[in-house]
């Protein structure tokens, strides 16, 4: 599955996961007292024809707007409803929101009760380990959680007070999977197809979740989940399909957001996929200062082709 992340994995990302097979994937985190107040048009604009299943993750901390956002999001055509208790970000935690509701259970539970209640759809839940190594509760918040209506949930191998440091902690997720029986999801630090087995065989769960590995590289999750089934590892796709496919996703972004800002949001791609071939270097800074410093999509588009066509004749 493909992981939620604010400011990446928008519609056009989104739809290559997709292409490429990953298994679910997942909107950005919408919070709910904004979409039940109608401030949310743009969420009109992620669901793409044809993306099923159509996950909407949402965020909030009071059980009542949870509950209207929850209606508001099925009625936007959501097959499942994801509620996100995993993220660190301080404007959301302090706020009681995101990985902070893990510091209240009783108050998570009323969450999760209003959002199963307000709807028909599945609903899921995301979460970490625990707000900090002291307060693991993972385990107990999935068992209450189970026995609200929880259909799946998956367990970021981290504490809030982690942030994104250290190493995901894969053994732990064990735990949440020896204490509940809807399907639990493993996530962190999956960067390879190799990674996704070994973090399914270490936590036994039911599934895999790839955030930053897909950075640059939307097929990930899909060929990850091809080398579970088959154990057939396609690895990166060929460069010359790796050239279609930037090109095209930079064409999306300034479709999907105009092009003003889908100039500014396609950047960080930029970045990755050069990045991921050459490396973070000298010559792949110097690729991106002129993809950067231009306005011009014509220009970006051409530079980009041309950078893939340098790594084409190098390769051959
Ligand atoms: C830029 C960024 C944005 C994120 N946004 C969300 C979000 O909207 N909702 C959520 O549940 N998790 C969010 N996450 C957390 C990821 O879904 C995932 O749990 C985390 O990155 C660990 O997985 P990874 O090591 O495969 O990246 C975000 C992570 C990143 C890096």
């Amino acid at each position: 599955m493909l992981a939620p992340m604010s400011g990446v994995t928008d519609l056009p990302f989104r739809k290559l996961a997709r292409r490429y097979d990953a298994g679910l994937v997942v909107s950005e985190m919408v919070a709910s007292r904004e979409l039940a107040h109608g401030r949310h048009a743009a969420l009109l604009r992620t669901r793409g024809k044809n993306q099923s299943p159509f996950v909407i993750q949402l965020s909030g901390r009071e059980a009542y707007w949870m509950g209207e956002g929850a209606k508001i999001a099925a009625d936007l055509g959501a097959h499942i409803i994801d509620i996100n208790m995993g993220c660190p970000a301080k404007k959301v935690t302090r706020g009681m929101s995101g990985s902070a509701l893990m510091r209240d259970e009783d108050h998570a539970l009323s969450l999760i009760e209003a959002v199963v209640k307000a709807v028909d759809v599945p609903v899921t839940l995301k979460m970490r380990m625990g707000w900090d190594h002291d307060s693991l509760n993972a385990p107990s918040l999935s068992i209450r959680a189970e026995s609200a209506g929880i259909r799946m949930i998956t367990i970021h191998g981290r504490t809030r007070c982690q942030f994104f440091k250290g190493a995901a902690d894969w053994e732990f997720i064990a735990k949440v999977k020896a204490a509940v029986k809807v399907p639990v999801i493993a996530n962190g630090d999956v960067r390879s197809a190799e990674d996704a087995n070994r973090i399914l065989r270490i936590s036994g769960a039911d599934g895999v979740m790839i955030g930053r590995g897909a950075y640059g590289r939307p097929w990930l999750p899909g060929h990850a989940g091809e080398f579970l089934r088959t154990g057939i590892d396609h690895g990166d796709i060929a460069l010359s399909e790796q050239k279609a496919l930037a090109l095209e996703h930079y064409e999306e972004m300034l479709l999907h957001y105009g092009q003003e800002t889908g100039l500014r949001v396609a950047r960080k791609h930029l970045g990755w996929y050069v990045g991921n071939i050459i490396g973070l270097n000298d010559r792949s800074r110097q690729w991106l200062a002129i993809l950067c410093r231009t306005d011009d999509p014509r220009q970006v588009k051409s530079t980009l082709a041309d950078f893939y066509d340098q790594q084409l004749d190098m390769a051959a």
